[in-house]
């Protein structure tokens, strides 16, 4: 069974985009992954096929219709698909690796890909829409962050990596930023690889990996030793 994705959006040009290259491409052409974009404005009736409208108490910018939106899912997501629906937004909890593998482990998904100032809330609560953001930055659609989600997601797809262990040593899946690689040539503008990595002892290898993996995460990112240590805590 593959994992489906239809994405709702008004610029359903910007797919697959770059999901039609290199891992994910190949897991599209296989079959393992399959992406579809609909046009949200396909769903919108009268002459002008209006999409949005001004916000309700003033204000700048516009506001995606509720009724356009909802009946867009219906027609993509009858009663009965299972799938998660998400909708793009930075207002959204903040997605994490945990949350990608849940989703690679289900039948798919339908994403909601957000313009203007926003979506109409009444939709959101009456489709069950998973608000998702991809990082505390603003876009200007949730186009681009649809395209990250999925590329996390179907790379993590059974059978989808080369090398199955080659996730599971990564940034956020042990909770700590991974240690560096180095690679021929041994020595570059004359910097050498550390000496432990060519030492052919497997143990100070693992031993100086998780260290640099400690020593980064704790001078990028502390605040994930602090989840380590309330989950290390419960
Ligand atoms: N749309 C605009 N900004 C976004 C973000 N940071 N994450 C998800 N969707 C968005």
């Amino acid at each position: 069974m593959s994992f489906r994705a239809t994405i709702l959006t008004l610029y359903p040009e910007m797919f697959p985009g770059h999901l039609g290259l290199s891992l994910a491409g190949r897991a599209l052409e296989r079959g393992d992954a399959e992406i579809e974009a609909v046009n949200i404005r396909d769903h919108a009736t009268g002459r002008h096929r209006n999409v949005d409208d001004t916000p309700a108490g003033g204000g700048a910018g516009m506001v995606l219709r509720p009724d356009v939106l909802a009946r867009a899912i219906d027609a993509v997501s009858p009663e009965g698909d299972v799938r998660p629906r998400l909708l793009m937004s930075p207002r959204g909890k903040p997605l994490t690796q945990a949350r990608v593998r849940e989703l690679a482990d289900g039948p798919g998904a339908v994403i909601v890909c957000g313009r203007f100032e926003g979506v109409d809330q009444r939709v959101i609560e009456a489709r069950n829409l998973e608000e998702v953001s991809i990082g505390d930055y603003v876009l200007s659609g949730g186009e681009p962050a649809a395209l990250i989600l999925l590329d996390a997601v179907i790379r993590v797809l059974p059978g989808v990596m080369g090398n199955a262990a080659s996730g599971t040593h990564e940034s956020f899946e042990t909770g700590l930023l991974e240690h560096p690689h180095y690679t021929r040539p041994q020595v570059f503008e004359d910097r050498e690889i550390p000496a432990v990595l060519t030492s052919g002892n497997h143990r100070a290898v693992d031993e100086w990996r998780e260290a640099e993996s400690l020593r980064l995460t704790r001078e990028r990112r502390p605040d994930l030793l602090e989840d380590r240590k309330d989950q290390l805590a419960k």
